[in-house]
């Protein structure tokens, strides 16, 4: 089946009465004997999740988490003290904090390094690195990093790769097929579409990761309720279309930003202007709907907060365009100096383009970075 078809119509395992929708199976428990016990573990309208996700990453394994972040800790509950990891270091702020607040505690050693030349991060790999972790495009400087090259890299030390897809979905980048082992998701996001659900996903074609996730999800009770399953299956139903309206609003709103006078750069890996864009249109079918730009002056708090359609807000990926700060908002947790090196700076500004019209859209941009 091809994407749009599996999408719409999601990975159905049962007919469940004939019915079209996917019902929401509000139920804690099960009569014992059958296929369901408890939902903690497991849950009809999550398996349908599962098996959509699964399949659109084509995958084996699908996990659907209580939160992006839910999903992320279920990868690094694999891991055991005395164990390292390789970890790019432009990542979402809340990654960086769950590693640093929480797993960092546990006797696991991380090392943030720049993983665009694998070849060159190779230096940071230790016997004991049993995992490079990465989000490609990053949050929030849309650095592109090679996936066949880094999960070759990760083979050849027999460590697992895995892959944040949240800014691509499966519908433009499949990271299974490029090597990756793991790929992870903050479902909140473009996969729901809708500023209505928290949820998270794991997918793997490997039968002892599945056994080993199946097991964290169960027993930390991190896994999604059937009703955010239900939401998120929903969304995930129109997600070929609003994928291609996102990105292609954004790349009209990163055209637009690049040639307005009051902006330094734009980063947006559909430009040709970005440093990799060639790498992204080989191993991606399309660039996504976020891009961060960056300010000549400083008066990015007057322009976050004058859209009239724009909203100021946290989080990417849903109908509506949010603007973002990375520095005050999404990537507060990670420290000055680290946020410097990386880019992330009081100019910077993140902007999640939505579904509304673009003419809208490019209005209101005008209007907000006329405000100073
Ligand atoms: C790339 C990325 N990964 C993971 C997460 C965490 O997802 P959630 O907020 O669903 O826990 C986010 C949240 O913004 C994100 O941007």
């Amino acid at each position: 089946m091809r994407f749009e078809t599996l999408s719409a119509r999601g990975g159905r395992t049962d007919d469940y009465l004939g019915a079209i929708s996917v019902p929401i199976f509000q139920t804690s428990t099960y009569r014992a004997g059958g296929e369901f016990s408890y939902t903690r573990c497991q849950n009809p309208t999550r398996k349908e999740l599962e098996h959509t996700i699964a399949a659109l990453e084509e995958g084996a394994y699908g996990f659907a988490f209580s939160s992006g972040l839910a999903a992320v800790s279920s990868v690094f509950s694999l891991l055991k003290a005395g164990d390292h990891v390789l970890v790019s270091d432009d990542l979402y702020g809340g990654t960086y904090r769950l590693i640093r607040e929480i797993w960092s505690h546990f006797g696991i050693e991380f090392t943030f390094a720049d993983l665009r030349e694998p070849e060159l991060a190779e230096a940071h790999i230790r016997p004991e690195t049993k995992l490079i972790f990465a989000e490609t495009p990053t949050n929030p400087m849309m650095r592109v990093i090679p996936l066949a090259r880094l999960a070759m890299l990760a083979a050849e030390h027999g460590a697992l790769l895995a892959v944040d897809n949240t800014f691509l979905t499966p519908y433009f980048q499949k990271p299974l097929t490029l090597g990756a082992d793991v790929v992870l998701h903050s479902g909140t996001k473009f996969l729901s579409g809708h500023h209505d659900t928290v949820c998270g996903f794991a997918v793997t074609s490997s039968p002892e990761l599945a056994e080993k996730l199946s097991l964290v999800g169960r027993t930390l009770g991190n896994f999604a309720s059937p009703f955010d399953s239900w939401l998120a299956l929903r969304g995930i139903q129109t997600l070929p279309v609003r994928m291609e309206k996102h990105a292609s609003n954004a790349l009209a709103a990163a055209t637009f930003l690049e040639t307005h006078p009051r902006v330094q750069q734009v980063f947006y890996p559909g430009l040709p202007s970005h440093p990799s864009y060639k790498l992204m249109q080989k191993q991606t079918t399309g660039a996504g709907g976020v891009l961060s730009f960056l300010l000549k002056d400083d008066g990015a708090e007057k322009v976050l907060h004058s859209g009239m359609l724009i909203c100021c807000a946290e989080s990417l990926g849903g109908t509506t365009s949010l603007i973002t700060y990375p520095q005050k908002q999404t990537h507060a947790s990670v420290p000055k100096d680290v946020r410097e090196r990386i880019g992330i700076t009081p100019r910077l500004l993140r902007l999640s383009v939505g579904l509304e019209h673009i003419e809208d859209i490019l209005e209101d941009l005008g209007r907000m970075l006329s405000r100073k």
